[in-house]
């Protein structure tokens, strides 16, 4: 295959399999309303699923729905129901909710007040401190009366899906808006006051070389926004476009890979490097992090939650999560207990490997532990890494070089294809399944 599949970088896909060979399982409601309270932070994330969208696009591998305004109108009354539930579940804890996003999915679809009933009902059930952003396509942001719309109910933050500004690169991941109604999402969004603005582009989108990337990110930049997010085009089996992908009628260019990382840290070098895919100029929209460190409480069909020591998965069906919720039931699909090792790796591996540094004084506040309490095999690659010049550092600090970022994204890559995706996948396959093995 010449495309980048989830054991494309061995050393990785090791490290990966002896790391996170985890299993998740049914678990009963009172086991889970039990085990959901031990939440190992005061602070904690929120994330919402909004699980439809107008077409799928042939790359993506999240679980999504088609749109349908009366699966839609269902949903809304289950969710409201669910935070309901989980409010009344956590009442007693004294949680803070610093970090609220809501992803799909589409969640810049609905027309109506949704978000504005669903941000009243979430400040009225937790205690909030949190701006709340989503992830918005470009097409419905262009319509500038839509995105003044979503600002005045309550959202402060959007991450716009541009993609590419080239319209070729578009139609290969069969993306339904033009360079242009990017360009007008991301002016509306300026103009209507959102706190942080961010774009995300791809790369290594079959048919992509060098030249267009860097155009890419050039007009990214002269755009100007507060933040610009680049995620490498991940293939795995959901994708529409996965049996081409099989027969070889796709390629990647794997070979660049290196070359695509390097050049948008040159273009983007006026702005501050907060992730290794992420540069801002004031902020960070992130929805990935607190679903490795938690503490994240997940809503909606298809969201996953993270307490510190306890995982979960809502169940990646609509019409399985209304029938739950119209039963009273909280829509929980499979679960499993993080023990303290695995804990210390997703930190490790977030704050070293997407944002370049970890401090033992940040794992022993966060956890009582410092690197000692990782599993050997990660251990072993951290020293590896170390011998290669990928890292420096010491033993109360660990710094990701300048060559260690290609290994870091390489890191990600290989995780994110063979857990969440994988995930994502069976869970998608069966709604309730019995148990999950991953990776
Ligand atoms: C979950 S999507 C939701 C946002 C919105 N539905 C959209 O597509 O614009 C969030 C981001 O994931 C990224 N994405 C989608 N498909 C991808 C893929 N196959 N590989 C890597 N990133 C992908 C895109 O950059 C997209 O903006
Ligand atoms: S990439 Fe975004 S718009 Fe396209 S199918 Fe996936 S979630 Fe929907």
């Amino acid at each position: 295959m010449e495309i980048v599949h989830e054991n494309t970088w061995k050393f990785w896909s090791f490290i990966v399999d002896k790391v996170f060979n985890i299993e998740f399982r049914r678990v009963t409601e009172n086991m889970h309303c039990k085990l959901i309270r031990e939440i190992s932070e005061h602070e904690i994330g929120l994330y919402i699923h909004f699980p439809f969208c107008r077409s799928f696009c042939k790359y993506c591998p999240y679980y999504r729905e088609f749109w349908n305004e009366n699966a839609f109108n269902k949903y809304f009354k289950a969710l409201i129901k669910e935070i309901k539930l989980v409010g009344k579940l956590l009442n007693d804890l004294d949680l803070v909710v610093v970090d609220a996003h809501a992803g799909g999915g589409t969640p810049s679809i609905p027309q109506s007040d949704f978000w504005r009933v669903i941000l009243e009902e979430l400040k009225s059930t937790f205690n909030w401190k949190a701006d709340f952003g989503i992830e918005a396509n470009p097409e419905d942001l262009a319509d500038e009366s839509k995105t003044f719309t979503l600002r005045d109910a309550g959202v402060s933050e959007v991450s716009i899906g541009v993609q590419s500004f080239h319209r070729s690169l578009l139609r290969e991941l069969g993306r339904r808006h033009g360079p242009e109604d990017s360009i007008a999402a991301l002016e509306n969004s300026k103009n209507a006051g959102y706190n942080l603005v961010n774009i995300d582009l791809m790369f290594m989108i079959p048919g992509e070389d060098l030249k267009i990337w860097e155009e890419d990110l050039r007009i990214a930049v002269e755009l100007n926004p507060t933040q610009i997010t680049t995620y490498p085009t991940l293939l795995t089996p959901q994708a529409i476009i996965w049996d081409n992908a099989v027969k070889g009628k796709v390629r990647q260019p794997i070979k660049l890979f290196e070359k695509f990382v390097n050049l948008s840290q040159k273009i983007l070098d006026s702005y501050n490097m907060v992730r290794i895919e992420s540069w801002s100029k004031g902020g960070d929209y992130s929805t990935v992090n607190l679903e490795m460190t938690g503490p994240l409480l997940a809503l909606g069909a298809g969201a996953f939650g993270f307490t510190g020591t306890y995982e979960w998965c809502n169940v990646h069906s609509v019409r399985e999560y209304i029938r739950s919720l119209l039963n009273d039931k909280l829509p929980v699909a499979v679960a499993r207990s993080v023990n303290t090792s695995e804990r210390t790796s997703r930190i490790v591996a977030d704050q070293l490997f997407c944002r370049g540094i970890i401090n033992a004084s940040f794992l022993r506040e966060k956890l009582g532990y410092g690197f000692e309490a990782l599993p050997k095999p990660f251990k072993w690659s951290l020293r590896i890494m170390k011998s290669l010049g990928f890292l420096e550092g010491n033993k109360e600090i660990l710094k990701l070089t300048r060559k260690g970022i290609i290994a870091a994204h390489k890191f990600i890559w290989t995780f994110v294809m063979k857990v969440p995706c994988k995930l994502a996948y069976k869970l998608m396959e069966t709604p309730w399944p019995m148990r999950i093995n991953l990776p």
